[in-house]
């Protein structure tokens, strides 16, 4: 299995926390946390931010993703992501396929974790199997 080394998921577990912190969620109450680690080594955190129209909020791992394209990112590596318990998080099938876009699916580590810490590993393929990217589009 692929593993982080520690110091690594300690930064992206600390990270994601702040920015569960940060969350704007006051309908579902639902604080969630990402955070992104990319090609470099950098880390990108966001938090969810939900709107009183419904629809128009998003997902923790949508802002995470963002502030990595917005810093020069373009491979993430490991996304970690934080709820609130105790059901294990795993991210929407949405953000499956907005990770999907800047990340090898078979590496791509998915960490799911709560208050009490990480709970659960996967990668992106197994979350997202036989999916849709770039690929597809560049013979036309
Ligand atoms: N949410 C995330 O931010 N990430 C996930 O992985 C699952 C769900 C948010 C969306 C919404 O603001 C709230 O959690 C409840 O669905």
């Amino acid at each position: 299995m692929l593993q982080l080394p520690p110091d690594v998921l300690q930064r992206l577990l600390a990270a994601a926390q702040a920015a569960r912190a940060r969350s704007y969620a006051p309908y579902s109450k639902y604080a969630v946390g990402a955070a992104v680690l990319d090609e470099q080594g950098h880390v990108h955190a966001g938090c969810n931010i939900e709107n009183a129209a419904y629809p128009q909020g998003w997902c923790a791992e949508a802002t995470a993703l963002g502030a990595m394209v917005m810093a020069g990112g373009r491979q993430a590596q490991a996304v970690l992501v934080t709820g609130p318990g105790p059901d294990i998080i795993t991210p929407c099938g949405g953000c499956r396929q907005k990770l999907r876009e800047f990340s090898l699916p078979a590496s791509l580590l998915i960490i799911a974790a709560d208050p009490s810490g990480v709970k659960a590993q996967w990668t992106l393929e197994q979350l997202l199997p036989a999916s849709f990217g770039p690929d597809h589009l560049k013979h036309l």
